[in-house]
């Protein structure tokens, strides 16, 4: 009773066909699109924080989320081009699984995108901050630019660009492929400076000790950093305008995030070479928790000397070793590409709910489209105070965690319902077939399930509330509302989603 409701694939697929798109993007074009979504807080900021967790360690973090990321991608893809409309992971499940289990994966979805655009505010704020004191002196007080568990009140700057990325999306603003283009060459000369700076002033010995932590801080900084990889969806919902996509999308999948493991590999040698990476502990070894109070107590006393304390690890480390100028023109970057970030986050999350309310499964008010701007302008709002108000009172390092949460949680559904479906609808057209499927699929589900659970027990903890309030508003009103349960199987004439941002033809 409760795993019956399927939607038909076929009318999911007859969406996609009213949209068909065409197919212009090639390998390179991916490529572009994929480090464009990907490169963001993670890198800039969160380097940070798994330093924290895992000391230069981090290095090995760094290859474990990326290669979980690698194999999860794979299975995303087969899906994402068999059925290329809005909702992703959420549609998929949905013709894959049933409602009930679709509903559970949009609702960590909402994890997924709404948590990390405030993540991604956050991270902004933090380059924000040091921007305005370094370059001009003006100095924001701790109490309106951190949260409560920072020693500060409110994250007014976090706020504010959460809000002003909201009304740019009620008034459909997208990001314009020339417009990911410049920011992929500003976020790609931010690193290659970085590393040109950084790398010549490695001294090997600050890679000693190498995990002071063991492989529990390993492990722990792997699903904080994960968050770094996260985007790379972008790329496959982009499946229904890719040329020769089982060539193309593996190359745009595994190349962009081959470049991201690269250049994320480098920047973090450079910043543990140069300024060093290890945790501050306390007085019984163990390490202090990033984002709490008792490890704002322990920068104070070190008079923020070390790069687990900054909020802008990359500029932070440029001014530190006599580039203060350059570590500037880094914030300036971050602070011109992050909120791009947001913007797509925030986008993603808006479609979802768009797409799960025109299912009956959330209020239908809430799809209402704006009749000048069309887009949906009550769900992106709602959406953008929530997540203005997630970035207002909460650490980056923890909205990064619950992000991740979902994420993994939706991937590894996603890599099940691939397996699933090879079974249950073997002859189906699949533009993209994932490679070596019986190893692939299951070792996505295992590195999913591994990185879920080398996450905080106050992480787990959120999540698990977070899907209990799922599960009671999906009984209590979802299920009933539910238009499939209503015996309804639309096919709708236009679909809200388009990929965010292709890369221009070159
Ligand atoms: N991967 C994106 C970032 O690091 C979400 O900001």
């Amino acid at each position: 009773m409760l795993f019956d409701r399927v939607k038909p694939l076929s009318a999911i697929l007859r969406t996609a066909e009213k949209k068909s798109l065409h197919r212009s993007l090639g390998a390179f074009q991916l490529v572009m699109l994929g480090i464009g979504a990907i490169i963001g807080t993670g890198i800039f900021v969160l380097t940070a924080e798994a330093a924290q967790k895992a000391g230069p360690g981090m290095l090995l973090s760094f290859v474990i989320a990326g290669m979980v990321c690698a194999v999860a991608a794979l299975c995303y893809s087969e899906l994402a081009s068999m059925c290329p409309v809005s909702g992703s992971a959420y549609t998929y499940t949905y013709a894959v699984m049933g409602e009930l289990l679709a509903w559970v994966v949009g609702w960590a979805l909402v994890l997924e995108y709404a948590v990390a655009a405030g993540a991604v505010a956050v991270g902004w704020s933090g380059y924000f901050v040091g921007l305005l004191k370094n370059l001009f002196g003006i100095e924001i007080p701790l109490a309106l630019s951190a949260g409560p568990s920072q020693g500060g009140i409110v994250n007014l700057p976090a706020f504010l660009i959460t809000l002003a990325v909201t009304a740019l999306l009620v008034v459909g603003t997208r990001e314009s492929a020339y417009f990911n283009a410049i920011l992929v060459a500003v976020k790609v000369a931010a690193l290659t400076i970085f590393i040109a700076l950084a790398v010549p002033a490695i001294n090997m010995q600050q890679f000693e000790p190498f995990a002071p932590l063991g492989f529990t801080g390993v492990s722990a900084a792997a699903a904080s950093i994960f968050f770094a990889y996260v985007g790379f969806d972008a790329v496959s919902t982009a499946a229904e305008e890719t040329k020769d996509p089982q060539r193309n999308m593996p190359i745009g999948l595994i190349g962009s995030l081959a470049i991201c493991t690269i250049f994320y590999l480098i920047v973090a040698s450079g910043v543990i070479g140069t300024v060093g990476a290890q945790p501050l502990l306390r007085a019984d070894g163990t390490g202090i928790p990033p984002g709490s109070s008792e490890l704002a107590e322990a920068c104070k006393a070190a008079a923020d000397q070390a790069v687990v304390c900054s909020k802008e690890a990359l500029a932070w480390t440029l001014r530190e070793i006599g580039w203060p100028q350059i570590g500037n023109l880094i914030g300036l970057a971050a602070g011109l590409a992050l909120p791009s970030v947001v913007l797509m986050m925030m986008f993603g999350q808006t479609r979802i709910f768009f797409v799960m309310s025109r299912d009956g499964l959330l209020p239908e008010r809430l799809s209402e489209v704006h009749p000048r701007y069309r887009t949906p302008h009550i769900i992106t709002t709602l959406t953008g105070i929530v997540v203005a108000l997630f970035a207002a009172f909460f650490p980056v390092g923890a909205l990064a965690d619950i992000s991740n949460s979902g994420t993994l949680f939706a991937f590894a559904m996603v890599a099940l319902a691939v397996l699933i479906l090879r079974r249950t609808d073997p002859n189906r057209h699949r533009p993209f077939r994932t490679p070596a499927v019986n190893i692939v699929a299951p070792l996505a589900i295992l590195g999913c399930v591994y990185l879920f659970f080398s996450l905080s027990a106050y992480t787990l903890a959120l999540f698990a509330g977070w899907a209990v309030l799922g599960l009671v508003i999906y009984f209590t009103y979802s299920r009933h509302a539910s238009h499939l349960g209503r015996g309804l199987v639309e096919v709708h004439e236009e679909d809200a989603d388009v990929p965010p941002s292709p890369v221009p033809p070159i």
